[in-house]
């Protein structure tokens, strides 16, 4: 059986490497684009194709991956031998894997008490130097810039280059699996690196020939750190959606960018209509994504409610991250519901009422 390609190898020709270039790899990319099956008829547009692009399901169990395959095999080529982030969670699982793999030394700035358990776990285990801050994941960016102009570090947040161009690769796959680009694509926006990935994907779609049509960019903030839809910097952001709790994105502009050259939005979404989203997407589709993924479905509601999206729409949500990195948030909106029984037929029969 043919191996397969790694990333980096399948979209070399797009991808600022050469053959010199060390590939790091942990299986990421090709994640599945999934059909909804029950969400158009229940959101009122039964015709609508709606897909879900399952970033979670990359190695480290989200779409940093394809960034960070990019940002490592460069930091490599460059003789780096140690990388450094601040991370919300999953950009710090991510990066520790990575390094880990090729041998660099990595160091994650955390917001301390704010980030979801399994990312701290991810990050503890593939043995990244874990630094918590009493601070927001802003205050940590701004630490992990100045501490990078003092000393050879390799920042591999998004504002390292070859994050973006990693990303961009989820819109190609995208493209290529549909035949055509969707009509519109629905996006959490935390760091606001992320929906200017995917444009610069579809842009290149498109210059290349494998589309006709570009979508529309729809981004959603939380409302409790919607910087960009506010107009200014918030200090204190605060949202369930932890992995997007930021108040000064470091893309703002190229985020405004996508969503305007598009005829898109950048919009935000409340922490009550991420909740509902996050359950209604794991009931009736199967799928379990963290709560800040499903600030994209949330938004996808928001605008089918506002009418903004006609019948037939090809529409794709981008699930950005697996529910399993999140476990307390399930559990809270959950544990009520289980029962604790004695061990008896009879306790199991009222159970489950039969
Ligand atoms: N969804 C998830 C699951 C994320 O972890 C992030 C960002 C986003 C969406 C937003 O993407 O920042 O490109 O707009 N997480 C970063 C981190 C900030 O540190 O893991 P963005």
């Amino acid at each position: 059986m043919p191996e397969k390609l790694t990333l980096i190898e399948k979209y070399r020709e797009h991808l600022p490497v050469t053959d010199k270039t060390p590939i790091v790899s942990l299986g990421e990319g090709g994640t599945p684009l999934v059909p909804a099956e029950h969400l158009p008829a229940l959101l009122g547009v039964p015709k609508m194709r709606l897909f879900f692009k399952l970033e979670g399901l990359n190695p480290t169990g989200s779409f940093k991956d394809r960034g960070m395959t990019l940002a490592i095999s460069k930091a490599t080529e460059a003789g780096s031998r140690a990388v450094i982030c601040a991370s919300t969670g999953n950009t710090s699982a991510s990066a520790a894997a990575f390094a880990g793999k090729a041998g660099l030394k990595c160091y994650v700035i955390l917001p301390a008490g704010k980030v979801a358990l399994g990312k701290v776990a991810q990050a503890i285990l593939y043995g990244a130097k874990i630094v918590q801050v009493n601070g927001n994941f802003d205050q940590a960016l701004q630490l992990v810039r100045e501490v990078a102009e003092e000393y050879a570090i390799t920042i591999v947040n998004s504002i390292n280059p070859y994050r973006l161009e990693g990303q961009k690769t989820a819109a190609i796959e995208i493209v290529e699996k549909l035949g055509r680009a969707p009509d519109f694509v629905f996006i959490p926006v935390g760091n606001a690196g992320n929906i200017s990935a995917y444009w610069r994907g579809f842009k290149l779609c498109q210059d290349s020939g494998m589309c006709q049509h570009r979508p529309r960019m729809f981004g959603f903030e939380a409302e409790g750190a919607a910087a960009i839809v506010k107009g200014a910097p918030i200090s204190n952001p605060e949202t369930i959606a932890t992995a997007i709790r930021i108040g000064n994105p470091a893309s703002w502009q190229e985020a405004v960018k996508a969503a305007h050259e598009s005829n898109g939005q950048i919009d935000s979404v409340s922490d009550k209509e991420i909740l509902y989203a996050y359950q209604l997407v794991a009931h009736q589709e199967g799928i379990f994504c963290e709560p800040s993924s499903a600030a994209a479905i949330a938004g996808l509601i928001k605008k089918v409610k506002a009418g903004l999206i006609p019948e037939q729409a090809f529409v794709t949500c981008v699930l950005t991250g697996n529910g399993l990195k999140d476990p307390d948030t399930a559990i809270k909106v959950g544990e009520k519901e289980i029962a604790t029984i004695e061990p008896t037929l009879t306790k199991l029969k009222e159970a489950i009422e039969l």
